[in-house]
Formats: C-alpha cells, structure tokens, sequence
C-alpha cells in the first residue's frame, strides 16, 4: 500500500483556511500534492451531503477547515458546521465510512504552516486506512 496516493478533498472557508492554504503557498511551503481544495465563503454553507458525493466519486479522505472560534466573518457559521459534524459522524457510522477519514480543523489566514501540517496528517493517515472502497454503495444509495 506505500504507493497508493489518496485522494483529499478539502472543504474550506474563503476568509480563513483559503487563505492560511494561499499563504502556505506564497511561503513556498511543501505540503501533500493530493488534496483539491473547494472554497466556500463559510463553512456554515457547506452541504455535509457534499462530503458523502466526494466520497462517492473518488475521495479517500476529506478535510473541513474554517475560521477558528469567534472569528467567523458570518458570526456562527462555524458554529453551525461543528454541530453538523458532530450529526454527520453518527451517519457516517451508519454508512459503515470510518470517521477517520474526515478530520474537521480550524486553520485561520496566518497559519500556513498548520494548514501544510493538517494536509499532510491527513493524507499520511487516510494513507495507512488505505483507498475508500465505499463508493459503490454510496451510488447505490444515490449519491454521487
Ligand atoms: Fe470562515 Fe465562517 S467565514 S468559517
């Protein structure tokens, strides 16, 4: 399994974890080439049935990243995506997906160092869970 390359998709916040990812970038830091990073303006806005649809078509494992506590530029959107999460992780039980392979992060504009380190976690982790093989199911279900 050490060749197999998973792939991250990453659910992000434009106003923090977008732009931690775009300094990790200008700051030339090398971090895990396998993740596709899709923006939102909150992580309040994000759909969790957009995860099961990533996973669906080819995810291995998934990152969600905003804004840290009491710096969402809505206010409480990211409040509202960790109660979510914490109601996705018992239907992601249900669906027999190992919870492993979604992590849920704070990642602010400053911290592109943490968004390189979380990247990289990840795809070192969902490495050794190995790829996804849940998707058939999934599509059975009519996801995807
Ligand atoms: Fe970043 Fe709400 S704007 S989590």
């Amino acid at each position: 399994m050490s060749d197999f390359n998973p792939k991250i998709v990453a659910f992000v916040c434009n106003w923090c974890t977008y732009a931690g990812a775009d300094l990790t970038g200008t700051s030339r830091m090398k971090y895990s080439p396998q993740v596709s990073i899709i923006r939102f303006p909150c992580t309040g806005r994000i759909d969790f049935m957009l995860l099961l649809k990533a996973f669906a078509n080819g995810a291995d494992g998934i990152i969600v990243s905003g804004c840290h506590p009491n710096d969402c530029h809505y206010s409480s959107g990211n409040f509202h995506a960790r109660r979510r999460w914490i109601v996705f992780r018992g239907l992601l039980d249900f669906l027999g997906i190992d919870v492993r392979r979604v992590r849920f992060s704070w990642v602010s504009a400053a911290e592109g160092a943490k968004w390189a380190q979380l990247v990289n976690d990840t795809a070192e982790h969902v490495r050794q869970l190995g790829p996804f093989s849940g998707y058939h199911r999934l599509r059975g279900l009519g996801v995807g």
